[in-house]
């Protein structure tokens, strides 16, 4: 299933529409409470506002203390008057420390016996803005608006008198959404916007995002493209990411890498193809003007048969040197440029070395070297391109040869193992340096600097078995001794059938 098809909450326009709702909701409640403190406030300061006078107009009527006696009489018969028109209002005297000194509510009704005394300084000296609290005296909590005027006695301040305006508190949000039927509107108000919002969020981003979701689907098709053509491509998606953005910028991540590669590819091919250059024209110059010389003396008239003969010879030795030389080459190139693709089929490996052991029997004999080949009536059976082995077969022999001095052995000998069969070519020959052996594999490079064995040689033959190999997906080891000889190893597939038949017989 295509993996970039919109899923809730996971790719980006979802997410968009999802953040964008979560900040609504935050707005909405924001709004709400707001909403319900301002209305609290606003009821306190009206309240507050038309009340201003009701403590003064109670204190005119008539002398509430007199002599420092509290006139209860007339507190409560001015009282009961102020209740009457307002049952939720309750009027308090005050000594002007602030200590109750009387009141008009039942007689067990718990009061404070003191309150704060700074709010009704703030009232009467209007340091303060409306809506002013005041304790409340009937809770030990809880404040009120209230309405104040002084109190006097022979001009003396004798106390205040208090009144308590509105018997409820500051309603919550909750007590305010219960009660109060606009609020309730509002509420459903609030939903409708946010639903409205929701779905025009939906769509909005849908439209916005849509650009960026073709991108991704396009990056996804050319990844996949990317992914058939090079199975072993390091540009992998990230799985199960549907949010476009995390999606491209691992999708560019992965392409960066690619591009990366395969500059540093380029540019080690363009190192290697000038190298090549380079080597090629400088091994090609030294056979070509040898060459020239001796043709050019071949063409004076002085020279003797003998002399001839000699020349005639050299010459063709260089020509055969410069044969094999481009030959190797162009199979080389060949195989490093990928053209080559083994052909594999079932041969025995028994037959194939008997047979190339054949060609190299004349020049062990001229050199007196025992070359063995394994006595067995087993085939060794395996899957591989028989002609690509023998090219192998072919250089391991001839070095194992050239580098063996007269009266040695060269042994090639087969091993069956779990899944394939292992080859082995073993010398008796010249060996090989510690600190040669990693370089043997590399093109041009010769372990016998200028001796004998350098004449003959180009250096290609242990890169072609390398890579002969590799296409095989197999490795050639080596282990050698100075002057004790060389070993050389490599596995082969078992043959197919084979493969099976011991499969089944395990
Ligand atoms: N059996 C061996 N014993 C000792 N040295 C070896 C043996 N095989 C390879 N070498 C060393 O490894 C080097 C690389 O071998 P390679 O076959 O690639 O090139 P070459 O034999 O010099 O030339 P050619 O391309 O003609 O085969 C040789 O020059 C030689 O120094
Ligand atoms: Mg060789």
């Amino acid at each position: 299933m295509n993996r970039l098809v919109p899923s809730m909450f996971s790719n980006l326009c979802a997410r968009l529409a999802l953040a964008f709702v979560a900040l609504f909701l935050v707005l909405g409640v924001a709004f709400l409470v707001l909403t319900n403190w301002s209305n609290n406030r606003y009821y306190q300061e009206v309240t507050q506002n038309l009340n201003q006078s009701l403590a003064m107009y109670i204190v005119q009527r008539a002398p509430l203390i007199q002599r420092g006696i509290v006139n209860k009489t007339a507190m409560t018969e001015l009282a009961t008057l102020v209740m009457t028109v307002n049952p939720i209002v309750e009027v308090y005297l005050l000594d002007p420390s602030g200590k109750v000194l009387t009141h008009t509510l039942p007689p067990d009704t718990p009061i404070r016996p003191e309150i704060s005394i700074q709010p009704l300084q703030h009232w009467l000296n209007k340091t303060q803005p409306f809506p002013i609290l005041g304790d409340n005296p009937r809770a030990n909590q809880g404040e009120r608006v209230f309405s104040v005027w002084p109190v006097m006695d022979n001009e003396n301040l004798a106390g205040y008198l208090y009144v308590i305006l509105g018997g409820q508190n500051v309603q919550s949000l909750s007590d305010s959404l219960r009660g109060s039927y606009i609020l309730k509107q509002s509420l459903s108000g609030l939903a409708v916007i946010l639903l409205f919002a929701i779905i025009s969020a939906l769509l909005i981003f849908a439209v916005l995002t849509s650009p960026l979701r073709k991108l991704a689907q396009q990056m996804n098709d050319f990844q996949q493209q990317e992914l058939n053509l090079h199975p072993s491509s390091t540009l992998e998606p990230v799985a199960g990411t549907r949010d476009e953005i995390v999606y491209l910028s691992s999708a560019f991540a992965a392409m960066r890498t690619r591009i990366r590669e395969q500059m540093e590819k380029l540019q080690e091919t363009d190192r290697l193809r000038r190298e090549l250059i380079s080597n090629v024209s400088h091994d090609l110059r030294t056979p070509l003007s040898s060459m020239q010389g001796y043709l050019e003396m071949l063409t004076r008239p002085s020279i003797t048969q003998e002399e001839r003969q000699t020349y005639m010879d050299i010459a063709f030795k260089h020509c055969r040197r410069l044969t094999q030389l481009v030959k190797e080459l162009f199979e080389l190139s060949k195989l490093d440029a990928g053209r080559i693709t083994p052909q594999l089929e079932n041969f025995s490996l028994a037959e194939l070395l008997q047979d190339v052991a054949q060609k190299y029997s004349l020049a062990a004999q001229q050199k007196n070297i025992t070359l063995s080949t394994p006595q067995t009536n087993q085939l060794y059976m395996v899957n591989a391109d028989i002609a690509l082995i023998e090219r192998v077969f072919e250089n391991l022999i001839d070095n194992a040869l050239r580098y063996t001095p007269e009266n040695g052995s060269v042994e090639l000998s087969l091993t069956h193992q779990s899944s394939s069969v292992e080859i082995a070519i073993q010398d008796t020959g010249i060996g090989l340096e510690d600190e040669d052996i990693p370089h043997i594999f590399e093109r041009y490079y010769c372990a016998q600097k200028p001796t004998e064995y350098h004449q003959q040689s180009t250096g290609l033959g242990l890169a072609i078995v390398k890579r002969i190999l590799e296409l095989h997906g197999s490795v050639i080891r080596v282990e050698s001794k100075r002057r004790q000889g060389t070993l050389f190893k490599f596995p082969l597939p078992l043959a197919r059938t084979n493969k099976l038949q011991s499969e089944q017989a395990a």
